[in-house]
């Protein structure tokens, strides 16, 4: 397609403006729906159908590719999905990836299908219909109305497809997607199916192109003074055969929801052609982004033609400046910010990688909570609602690839993942790659890295680049071209050796830290794979937050850094393997419960007064034994008391933490925190508790919103009879909910816990092969007609005989234009029949097939290719019964496949919910179903008094979406 830019741009002036404006909105809607295809899929574990995909001809999709598949009876699921969570531990499993039975030693739990059928109304006709995918992990093959529409690979890229073409306009359209997660990326958990959005967008044929809009603002000399620049681009696709005159309107809206500038320009498309409008303002007085005050004007862009709206589109715009610099450090909006960051993967304890949008906001709260202002993406892209939750809570993004490579296909998912996440305003560096040890010293790794990173100044002239690169002085290889050099893990003085060498290039800590904790333990156990949660140096290549983070802070040149890890993350069992399936290295836990590290990044990472002490205080068995006390405390002396004996005042270095050995006396260990002038500012303490006689219930919110996709996040902790937090309780708790919510997840955090973070729907199912067949020329009538042959009581016993095991194609009918009957019995049982349904699946017939249970007809099929599958529950008995098949062989050779199966399917069972506390703490999601009201969950234990509670799940109106 042709690309022309263009740049005319108007800016018109106060009442010229608000005619404008007027003018347009008053046509009415935007003809862009852009809807959620989340709700209702259809989903199978299992590629029982490998021929499925059918590279001779088109739209021959078999099994359930298909449109004539009938999958009554699969388990329905809501994206985002993922199945891997919902599979068993296995020590034999890929430990990396966090021990599910998952990958190549699992066949059978490694390619799932997804199914969804939905309608398009007959006056869509004459609209072009989107459908698009925010990630699959991985390998993607979807078909939509048998058609092969587009295989996809990498598990973390959105990709898109216009599916115009072959869709049922006024009809029933089936979108299929198979997916294999054989195959990793990572060296971590990442999940498998279909775990992000996916999106239905109708747009008329002349409309604004896939991620086609770039806003951006720009100041002089990159420092906020003065009135910025906004600069538009807008990328129009005209998919008509005739070329037309397209005009662009963009408004400015304040943070406050003031109309504050529009700006337009206009642009002949060619016909089929993609082209662009470039636009330019100016903004007098912005109000600046920042993590601090996440302040967001919005961009409404309406493109008209022939005076009529075509498309209406609204974008994020945050007004701020970010860059390096080789003395400063880390500027934002032209002053030095200290980066606070953590790396994270993308999964959560109960719900793996399928993370609801509520999830993510959840997530980078509590990241905020210890003074967190920037997210490394490690190591892929990321979903873009993380994006959008970064945006507007403040928190800075470093948005990462997932390969690094100057070939076409990566060029092609770098270009995707830059156009789609550059207008949002925490996005404030690209990071081409991590760690690539094969390659990164060598001349084609610089030429690969210049590559990737001039296409950034091509598409985003406003954001560094950067690499995280795993070397100490090392000024080869990518380091060498590198706009801003990236540091996984520290060096010390080589550090200053390399910036003294290399005064010109910017630098920032890529990865920290990697100290492995585990939350509530206070002394490395190797059976049970936990690991102290003292800040110690563990295993080798770690250090630990006071000593990374001492050195940081004396250099704003390094600009700060991104920890090793915000949360702990399913798989790299650091520094033990099994049984232990989820990583240490987070400040946070699994669920987002607070490790011991959270208070020492607390105390330098924000302005809150802070005075943590550790470990808790039950140690039954040890009395008189010295136990290592440390206090996590921005004051500026601690002074430590036990049952009010004072064990001495510490004066703090800044940060820095403080340490006591302590014989261990039950009771109450406490502390005292003074500022400069001596004065107390803080106290704390630590309790000998009592064994736990009570649970507690804490959400996250109060209320949540009654669209089926907002969730609240429970706290199950237990009490002892004085109400005082129990830190070592180890109860099972099972979970009942009613009313408006469904639990989707439970955790705990405890890296060796191998109980089920989800309790799926099971389907008891029992499979009945049907391998001796009697066939025999026969009279076929071409429709649902019967014929003697196809009742019961008909005697075959002098037909031929076809065993489908042993048999070798004896059952071929050799003639063109002739026709056969195939019989077969059936035993079923009464309880068989107590279940919820039974479906006969056959193999194939070649061509066409009439098929017959207890002589009533129950379908046909005419595609040699489909492997049709028929509910018969209403047509069976319990005791003998009979299939038959007319079978017309039009072409060729032909005659039933004899591979056919009968499945008893039993009744649906959820099994209770239940989860162990660890150290006290357990987590479960619950999430809202579309009904308004309330939900009440109990906890219940034995032993134990239970705890209740009740939620509001508020009217609101669910997002849009197909219905
Ligand atoms: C780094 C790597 C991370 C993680 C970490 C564990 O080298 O970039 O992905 O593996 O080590 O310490």
């Amino acid at each position: 397609m042709k690309m022309k830019i263009i740049s005319p741009f108007r800016i018109l002036s106060g009442g010229a403006c608000a005619a404008f404006l007027a003018a347009q909105l008053a046509v009415g809607q935007s003809p862009r729906e852009h809807l959620s295809l989340d709700a209702g899929w259809k989903f199978h574990l299992g590629d029982d159908w490998p021929d499925a995909l059918h590279l001779e001809n088109s739209g021959t999709g078999s099994g359930p590719a298909s449109e004539r598949f009938t999958d009554s009876y699969w388990r329905v699921v809501n994206l985002p999905h993922d199945w891997a969570v919902e599979l068993p531990f296995d020590s034999t499993a890929d430990g990396s990836h966090g021990f599910k039975a998952l990958g190549r030693n699992f066949p059978s739990n490694s390619i799932a299908w997804y199914r969804r059928a939905f309608e398009l109304p007959a006056g869509d006709s004459g609209r072009r219909i989107w459908l698009a995918f925010d990630g699959v992990f991985r390998d993607a093959t979807v078909w939509v109305n048998g058609w092969c529409v587009r295989h996809h690979e990498g598990g973390y890229y959105p990709f898109r497809e216009d599916i115009t073409d072959v869709l049922h306009f006024g009809g029933t359209n089936t979108i299929s997607v198979r997916v294999d997660a054989t195959k990793t990326e990572g060296w971590f958990y990442e999940g498998a199916g279909i775990y992000r959005h996916v999106w239905l967008d109708k747009t008329a044929p002349v409309a604004i192109a896939p991620d086609g809009i770039f806003a951006r603002s720009e100041f002089e000399k990159n420092t906020p003074q003065g009135s910025p620049k906004i600069a538009v681009e807008v990328r129009l696709l005209n998919t008509t055969t005739n070329a037309t005159k397209a005009a662009v309107n963009c408004e400015i809206i304040s943070p406050d929801g003031k109309s504050l500038k529009q700006i337009s320009g206009s642009e002949k498309l060619e016909r089929k052609s993609l082209g662009a409008v470039k636009l330019e303002s100016e903004l007098s007085a912005p109000v600046l982004w920042s993590p601090e005050s996440p302040k967001l004007y919005k961009l409404v862009t309406t493109v008209s033609v022939a005076d009529k709206i075509v498309d209406q589109k609204e974008t994020t715009l945050g007004i701020r400046t970010v860059g390096f610099d080789p003395a400063s450090g880390f500027l934002l909006n032209g002053r030095h910010y200290e980066l606070y960051g953590t790396c994270n993967h993308q999964d959560h304890a109960g719900v793996g990688a399928a993370i609801p949008d509520a999830l993510q906001e959840f997530r980078v709260k509590k990241l905020k909570e210890f003074g967190c202002n920037a997210i490394r993406t490690s190591h892929n892209p990321p979903t873009p609602e993380l994006l959008d939750v970064c945006d507007r809570l403040g928190m800075l993004v470093m948005d990462e690839s997932r390969l690094m490579g100057s070939d076409s296909e990566n060029m092609k998912k770098w270009d995707d993942q830059i156009r789609r996440d550059r207008n949002h305003p925490c996005v404030a560096i690209w990071c081409i790659a991590n760690e690539q040890f094969a390659v990164q010293d060598t001349p084609q790794a610089a030429s690969v890295a210049s590559s990737m990173q001039s296409y950034v100044k091509q598409l985003d002239p406003t954001r560094p680049v950067t690499y995280a690169s795993p070397e100490d002085d090392v000024f080869r290889g990518i380091n060498s071209v590198i706009e801003v050099r990236g540091w996984n893990y520290h060096y010390g003085p080589r550090m200053d050796k390399y910036h003294a060498e290399h005064p010109s290039q910017p630098n920032v800590g890529t990865e920290q830290a990697s100290v492995v904790g585990t939350r509530g333990i206070y002394t490395n156990d190797r059976p049970r794979a936990y690991v102290s949660a003292y800040d110690l140096v563990w295993p080798g290549w770690t250090t630990t937050a006071e000593s990374w983070w001492s050195f940081f802070a004396e250099r704003p040149w390094l600009s700060g850094a991104f920890v090793w890890t915000g949360f702990d993350y399913r798989g790299e069992p650091t520094p033990y393997w099994w049984p232990c399936i989820n990583s240490h290295f987070g400040i946070l836990d699994t669920c987002g419960f607070a490790k011991d590290a959270f208070y020492y990044y607390q105390s330098w990472w924000t302005t809150k007064t802070v005075l943590h002490l550790l470990p808790h205080w039950n140690w039954p068995g040890r009395e008189g034994q010295e136990i290592l006390v440390q206090a996590f405390s921005n004051c500026k002396q601690v002074e430590l008391f036990l049952n009010g004996a004072s064990l001495g005042k510490q004066a703090m270095k800044p940060n820095s933490k403080l340490s006591w050995q302590v014989k261990y006396a039950p009771g109450t260990l406490s502390a005292k925190g003074f500022d400069d002038a001596g004065n107390a500012i803080a106290e704390t303490k630590v309790e000998t508790t009592g064994d736990a006689t009570q649970l507690q219930l804490t959400p996250d919110r109060k209320s949540i919103n009654a669209d089926g996709e907002d969730v609240a996040v429970f706290t199950v902790s237990a009490v002892d009879a004085q109400g005082r937090a129990v830190p070592v309780a180890r109860n099972k708790i099972n979970f009942a909910i009613e009313g408006a919510g469904k639990i989707i997840g439970v955790g705990n955090g405890d890296p060796s816990c191998h109980e089920p973070d989800m309790f799926v729907e099971n389907v008891p199912e029992r499979g009945v092969a049907l391998n001796d067949w009697r066939w025999q020329l026969a009279k076929v009538p071409h429709n649902g007609s019967a014929v003697p042959e196809y009742a019961n009581d008909f005697d075959d016993s002098a037909w031929n005989a076809l065993n489908a095991k042993t048999g070798n194609g004896e059952s071929t009918i050799k003639t063109e234009n002739t026709t056969a009957i195939y019989r077969a019995h059936l035993v079923l049982t009464e309880e068989d029949l107590n279940g919820s349904g039974a479906q006969i699946c056959f193999g194939g017939c070649d061509d066409e097939g009439w098929y017959f249970v207890n002589g009533k007809f129950v379908g046909e099929s005419h595609d040699w290719q489909a492997q049709p599958i028929f509910d018969i529950k209403k047509f069976v008995h319990a005791g003998d019964n009979v299939v038959a098949v007319g079978v017309n062989n039009v072409a060729g050779q032909g005659g039933l496949n004899p591979n056919v199966t009968v499945k008893i399917i039993g009744n649906a069972g959820v099994p209770p919910w239940s989860r162990s506390l660890f150290n006290g703490l357990a987590q479960i999601i619950v999430q809202s179903t579309r009904g308004p009201g309330e939900f009440k969950l109990t906890a219940s234990a034995d032993g134990l008094t239970s705890a209740t509670a009740v939620l509001q799940t508020q009217p609101c109106a669910p997002r849009p979406s197909v219905p």
